[in-house]
């Protein structure tokens, strides 16, 4: 069974950038899961659906639902037609990651119809991986979606401010009254604590496994949308991430 890592945390504080960085470090091959409907991840990774011709979970299920309501008696059911559609259009697939992305719902109503397919799906799509990756979009509300209920290592960003800490209390609160079931729950600190602040998060008497540095090279990498994968071996964002997971116990690959 897949080894199974969810990274959170509050907007902006740099959840996809630490999971770009950590996969050349996992052990192939990773399925990584981007949760957030705004699709950066894929960007981080240098991975362009549309020109792969892949879709995301929701054009793929929207567009299923569609055509559905001029099939009155179809022969399989939606949701055997989606599971199918997602290990064929929706998996993006690399030697050393494969890559599943939410993606963006563009009507009115919630995501419970793509949610409730990834969390019946994953299980499975997990036998095929040593991990499985999610980044999560911004805050706590994907934490009730419960889509993903046995956590490995639940990897949570920090930034530098009080909020940051209720975050923390409001994340486990959640967590408990959902049922998510969890072996680890881990403090990466983002890009912006100093040694001062960093005091900060070593007093929660939860584990702290340090921060990821600042990295001009992250930041223009980001900005310019070229891959995080290209990022040298040796830069202060990639060597924190390195050093991150083996704090975590993982065998480091690469
Ligand atoms: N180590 C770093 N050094 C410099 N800049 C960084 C670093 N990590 C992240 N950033 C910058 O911080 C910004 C936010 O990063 P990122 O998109 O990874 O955050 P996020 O938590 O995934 O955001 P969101 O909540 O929107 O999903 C980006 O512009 C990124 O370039
Ligand atoms: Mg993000």
């Amino acid at each position: 069974m897949a080894h199974t890592i969810v990274c959170t945390g509050r907007g902006g504080v740099g959840k996809s950038t630490f999971v770009a960085l950590i996969v050349r470090y996992l052990k192939p091959p990773s399925l990584l899961i981007d949760l957030d409907p705004d699709l950066s991840l894929a960007d981080m990774l240098g991975v362009d659906f549309r020109e792969q011709g892949k879709r995301t979970v929701c054009e793929a299920l929207y567009d299923v639902i569609e055509k559905r309501k001029s099939n009155v008696s179809p022969s399989i059911t939606t949701h055997e037609l989606m599971e199918s559609l997602l290990w064929s259009d929706c998996l993006y697939e690399r030697p050393s990651f494969d890559l599943i992305t939410l993606g963006t719902k563009f009507t009115e109503g919630c995501l419970c119809a793509p949610d409730n397919l990834l969390r019946k799906t994953i299980p499975k799509l997990a036998k095929n991986y040593a991990n499985v990756v999610v980044d999560s979009p911004a805050g706590v509300e994907h934490l009730n979606r419960n889509i993903v209920s046995n956590i490995n290592d639940l990897f949570v960003l920090c930034d530098p401010s009080e909020k940051s800490l209720k975050h923390l209390a409001r994340i486990k609160e959640i967590i408990k009254q959902v049922g998510t079931g969890y072996n680890h729950f881990y403090l990466v600190g983002s890009y912006e604590f100093d040694e001062e602040t960093e005091a900060y998060l070593q007093n929660t008497g939860e584990i702290y496994l340090g921060k990821i540095d600042y990295d001009a090279h992250v930041e223009e990498y980001n900005f310019e949308g070229k891959t995080l994968l290209a990022l040298p071996q040796d830069s202060p964002a990639s060597l924190s991430a390195k050093r991150i997971l083996a704090k975590a116990g993982y065998q480091i690959v690469s």
